[in-house]
């Protein structure tokens, strides 16, 4: 039968990535982080030194870019070719243009065909798909829709834990800036119709993902 999909989206720093792939190990579903992709992608280009900019350029790369993602939750990894990125994708470097990528229509499009064709794929009878557009556009039909929020402060809070004072405040400014970037391409901050928000600003790790496996529970 056709595998369920866990749609969840939410803005950075909102513990979607964390939480999604822990709701998945309880489930016993697949995981597929979306970001992880548009991430690859902007490592790839760099790798390049193709700009972002150069739309031409870019989609010619997209054609031929060879990426793998891991969907068992206790075995995530990103590759290009056969270059490990799994760390690489999280650099500053890689933030500071994966927007730039992400706006581009024909990567959106291009992405969402690779997303729709995992999901489809799981053998696991389910699979959690996290990103910014997966309750929208991804999997608008998902039989469960999540938005994941928290205040702006828990976000920020979360995110700077284990940075210096300094660093924490440059961290949260470029979380910032990437929320209104991406924002102005998806709308993740408001839940559309039909999707369940879970607030997690009052919950610690382990009440977030319950309440999460809770939605499911209910909806499936
Ligand atoms: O989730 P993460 O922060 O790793 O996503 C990295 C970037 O990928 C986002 O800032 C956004 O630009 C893009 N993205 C997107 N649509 C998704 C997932 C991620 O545009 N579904």
């Amino acid at each position: 039968s056709k595998p369920v999909v866990v749609a969840i989206d939410g803005p950075a720093g909102s513990g979607k990535s964390s939480v999604s792939r822990a709701t998945a190990r309880a489930l016993g579903f697949d995981y597929l982080d979306t970001g992880a992709s548009y991430r690859a992608l902007s490592w790839d280009l760099l790798d390049r030194g193709i700009d972002a900019a150069e739309v031409d350029r870019v989609i010619e790369e997209l054609e031929r870019f060879d990426f793998r993602i891991g969907t068992d939750p206790d075995d995530y990894y990103v590759r290009v070719g056969s270059t490990d990125v799994t760390d690489a994708i999280r650099e500053p470097r890689v933030t500071a243009v994966v927007s730039l990528v992400a706006r581009i229509p024909e990567v959106r499009r291009g992405l969402n065909e690779r997303f729709r064709a995992i999901m489809a794929g799981t053998p696991k009878p389910g699979i959690v798909a996290e990103g910014r557009d997966i309750t929208t556009v991804v999997a608008p039909d998902a039989p469960v829709r999540i938005l994941l929020t928290a205040s702006e402060e828990a976000r920020m809070g979360r995110r700077s834990k284990e940075l210096t004072s300094e660093t924490a405040a440059a961290v949260g400014e470029a979380l910032r800036t990437r929320d209104e970037a991406d924002s102005r391409v998806v709308d993740f901050m408001n839940a559309a119709d039909g999707v369940t928000t879970v607030d997690s600003t009052e919950l610690d790790f382990d009440q977030t993902v319950e309440a999460v496996v809770e939605v499911v529970a209910q909806t499936t």
